[in-house]
């Protein structure tokens, strides 16, 4: 199969991380990390912290603040349900996944307020400035979606950070479709709460995600939302609440972790800039090659080539359901991608999709751009069918 559906999850990992994975489960020596100081439990505990470290340097953060989760969806319930409590007012935007929007409307119904900006006029962007004028006494924190998971537009996050910079707010940054896509640092991006997954574009394997903590949260309060075991102070009745124990009971996925870890070492060592590179002339060269087909609808602002993106191009053919187009390219042409919602209900109102939907391609390195011509010429044959 001719695999375009990376946005989703990224199914072909590079070498590296099919051989740490073979590797970690030939080994009959990877025990229960931080549980107990026999050596399997130390093998374990040495691949859960070089992990930890390669990720937390990824992120510009402190490897203390960096902790695991099983994926992004994890992450933002983790910090959403620690962080925000009756009366707190939250800001947030009309892209996001339901993996904000769900934790949020659950809070909303403990009393936490909320606002959400929509997208600038005839654009694709997020509404940033509008910000301002949902600005009230109680916002504790602004929650964004770094790049969204429907257009690949990215958020202005510079302004982000700014706003709340001024009004003294937390920055929390959903980056499930951006960690691995272009270079993120948390200290000097202004991001105070980040949120990833790896089975994207980090290459790591279902279940491994986490949570990296900037340097302004230190002072504030958090509470343990799971509790169990730790590892360590066995007698107290409540979980530990420094990091990252706080967000990370029970046992660590370590095969996962190591799979993570290896996914970001390849992205570390040949290097973001040049990873970046490749994603978006992948993505252009789809955009290019399918944008005047008859019939083709682009959601997406794609006129300035120096503009940073997500690798996502999301299409329509004429009125044609998405379904019916990304079921065609599946069964006739062996070529997955994604369409429906894309558990994004605000973003598909605000783009008026909510009934069609939209087919979303989503690219990886591991895209050839023999696959990206396959997929160009698959459209060309629908569009010459339904238009
Ligand atoms: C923007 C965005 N946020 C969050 C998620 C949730 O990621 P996960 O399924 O790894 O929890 C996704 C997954 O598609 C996403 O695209």
């Amino acid at each position: 199969m001719i695999y375009l559906d990376n946005a989703a999850t990224s199914t072909i990992k590079p070498d590296s991380v099919k051989e740490a994975l073979c590797r970690a489960i030939r080994r009959d020596d990877l025990g229960n990390p931080g549980r107990g100081a026999h050596e399997c439990s130390l093998q374990a505990l040495l691949e859960v912290e070089a992990a930890r470290s390669t990720l937390a340097k990824f992120f510009g953060a402190k490897d203390s603040q960096l902790a695991f989760t099983a994926n992004a969806t994890m992450s933002l319930n983790l910090i959403l349900k620690s962080l925000l409590k009756a009366g707190d007012h939250v800001i947030s935007s009309c892209t996001e996944h339901n993996s904000v929007l769900r934790p949020l409307y659950q809070l909303a119904e403990e009393g936490v307020d909320l606002s959400f900006a929509g997208l600038k006029k005839d654009s694709f962007q997020v509404d940033v400035a509008a910000f301002e004028q949902l600005l009230r006494p109680n916002t504790r924190a602004v929650v964004v979606n770094h790049a969204s998971n429907v257009t690949g537009e990215v958020i202005e996050l510079s302004a982000c950070a700014e706003f709340c910079r001024k009004n003294k707010l937390l920055l929390i940054v959903d980056a499930a479709q951006s960690a691995g896509v272009f270079p993120i640092n948390i200290q000097a991006d202004g991001i105070d709460v980040l949120c990833f997954t790896g089975h994207k574009s980090l290459y790591g394997p279902g279940g491994t995600g986490g949570i990296a903590l900037g340097s302004r949260m230190a002072d504030v309060p958090l509470k343990s939302v799971i509790s169990g075991g730790s590892g360590i102070r066995s007698f107290e009745k409540v979980h530990p609440q420094e990091m990252p124990t706080l967000f990370e009971a029970g046992t660590a996925n370590v095969l996962g972790l190591i799979g993570l870890h290896a996914g970001v070492k390849y992205l570390r060592d040949r290097g973001m800039a040049e990873v970046e590179a490749q994603l978006t002339k992948l993505m252009r060269r789809f955009y290019e090659g399918v944008k005047d087909l008859p019939g083709l609808k682009i959601y997406g602002d794609f006129s300035d080539p120096g503009q940073r993106r997500a690798p996502i191009v999301g299409l329509n053919l004429g009125d044609v359901p998405a379904a019916v187009i990304s079921d065609l390219l599946a069964t006739d042409y062996d070529i997955a991608t994604r369409p429906g919602a894309h558990c994004a209900p605000r973003m598909h109102q605000a783009l008026g999709t909510a009934d069609q939907g939209i087919v979303r391609f989503s690219f990886s390195t591991m895209n050839s751009e023999a696959d990206i011509d396959a997929g160009i010429a698959a459209m060309a044959e629908l569009s010459r069918a339904f238009v």
